[in-house]
């Protein structure tokens, strides 16, 4: 078993950790307050490759392996986590989706695009009634010949008001439940389609999340994701695979805190000392440290499955329910740490706690993760 990574991955993770450093850092209270993400530095990641990471190079992407993916995805999310659900949902879900789902025209009109960041993805499955019950899709697309019409809402977009290219998972036969759903690359613009207003949110405030609205919009034929009643399927996959990144955004997250924690208690004198040599602090630590390495055990396992092309619902859905554990222990933990300096923005570690929370909803609650989990070991 060898645990060490390559010149290669030490190259993305030291990227990132630079561009996180140096481009994120500076504005991120900022962005947290206005709940606002600058166009600028989209493009900037869409430069230097991070949002296209795992896609073929024929198509603009980078070819590169899951490990490097969560790499980056745990620096980025050290500082921004606003940052790096963008890349996560365009990388895991959008571009991941139609590379390994899409034809080759879809391929290169669409995804070509999305990988450079020239233009953003977007992944809509939730619904208002249809969150954890996928399969409830009340959104429709009625086959009309060479084209559908698409009518319903959208909840909880991410890059809901960005995003130029949606992935939009819809009903086309009621009868056939699960059988009868399929998947749609819609474009910004397009008649009867409308953003609705942006969520006010706990954590995450830098990415725009909205509900979308879509009022008999016209999708031709050719947008369609697969053969007819591929939706249900296309949805599942790619969720697998994208909870591996939100499980490397949690524990991006919780080493964030962790290390921001450690240094302030290596300044911090209380008692006559600084406050790491009181166990009661030292104790919480050591706490933090071993089930942020526990969480990363489990994310690299599962990208390593995925890697390997072996199944990784389950070590997926096990890193991601833990991770996200980890990222809300650790936070809360971390603002504690920092007593009242904690409750205070400048300090960064109050919008780390708020970002956790999110980790144990979006891309599947904890509790659909531990539904995943227990069907996967009960099966045999
Ligand atoms: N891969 C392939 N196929 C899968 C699959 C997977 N991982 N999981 C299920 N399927 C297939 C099943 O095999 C079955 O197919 P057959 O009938 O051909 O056998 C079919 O899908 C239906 O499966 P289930 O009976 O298991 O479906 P279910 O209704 O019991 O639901 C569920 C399963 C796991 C609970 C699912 O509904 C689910 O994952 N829900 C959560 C949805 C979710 O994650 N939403 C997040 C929204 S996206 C987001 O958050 C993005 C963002 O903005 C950050």
């Amino acid at each position: 078993m060898d645990f060490k990574l390559t010149e290669e991955h030490i190259m993305i993770r030291d990227a990132a950790r630079d561009f996180a450093k140096t481009e994120l850092l500076p504005g991120v209270i900022e962005r947290d307050e206005k709940q606002e993400f600058p166009k600028e530095l989209v493009k900037k990641m869409g430069d230097l490759g991070f949002l296209g990471m795992m896609a073929s190079p024929e198509y603009g992407g980078g070819g590169m392996d899951t490990i490097s993916y969560i790499l980056a995805m745990e620096e980025l999310s050290k500082i921004d986590a606003s940052a790096s659900v963008m890349v996560s949902v365009n990388n895991s879900l959008v571009c991941w989706g139609l590379d390994t789902f899409g034809n080759e025209e879809q391929k290169k009109k669409y995804l070509s695009k999305l990988t450079t960041g020239e233009k953003l993805g977007a992944f809509c499955l939730s619904e208002p009634e249809a969150g954890s019950d996928a399969t409830s899709q009340k959104t429709t697309a009625i086959d009309k010949g060479d084209h559908y019409v698409l009518n319903g809402t959208k909840n909880w977009i991410t890059n809901g008001s960005s995003a130029d290219y949606f992935l939009v998972i819809a009903q086309t036969d009621k009868e056939k439940k699960h059988k009868g759903i399929n998947a749609f690359i819609v474009e910004k613009g397009w008649e009867g389609f409308e953003i609705g207003p942006k969520e006010q949110k706990l954590g995450i405030r830098g990415s725009d999340t909205h509900s979308l609205n879509f009022n008999d919009v016209k999708v031709p034929k050719e947008n369609r994701i697969g053969e007819d009643g591929f939706g249900f399927k296309f949805a599942m996959k790619t969720l697998s695979g994208g909870r591996i990144g939100i499980a490397a955004q949690a524990l991006g997250i919780a080493s964030g805190a962790y290390e921001l924690a450690k240094d302030y208690s290596k300044q911090r004198k209380a008692f006559g000392t600084e406050i790491c040599n009181h166990q009661a602090i030292a104790f919480k630590l050591a706490d933090m440290h071993t089930q942020i390495e526990a969480a990363r055990h489990m994310v690299m396992r599962a990208a390593w499955d995925k890697d390997q092309g072996n199944n990784y619902d389950l070590s997926g859905a096990m890193a991601k329910l833990h991770a996200s554990q980890t990222a809300m222990d650790v936070t809360v933990e971390a603002v504690q740490v920092h007593g009242g300096n904690g409750y205070v923005k400048e300090y960064h570690v109050e919008r780390l706690m708020r970002d956790a929370k999110i980790t144990q909803i979006y891309e599947g609650t904890s509790e659909i993760q531990k539904i995943v989990i227990s069907r996967s070991i009960l099966k045999d």
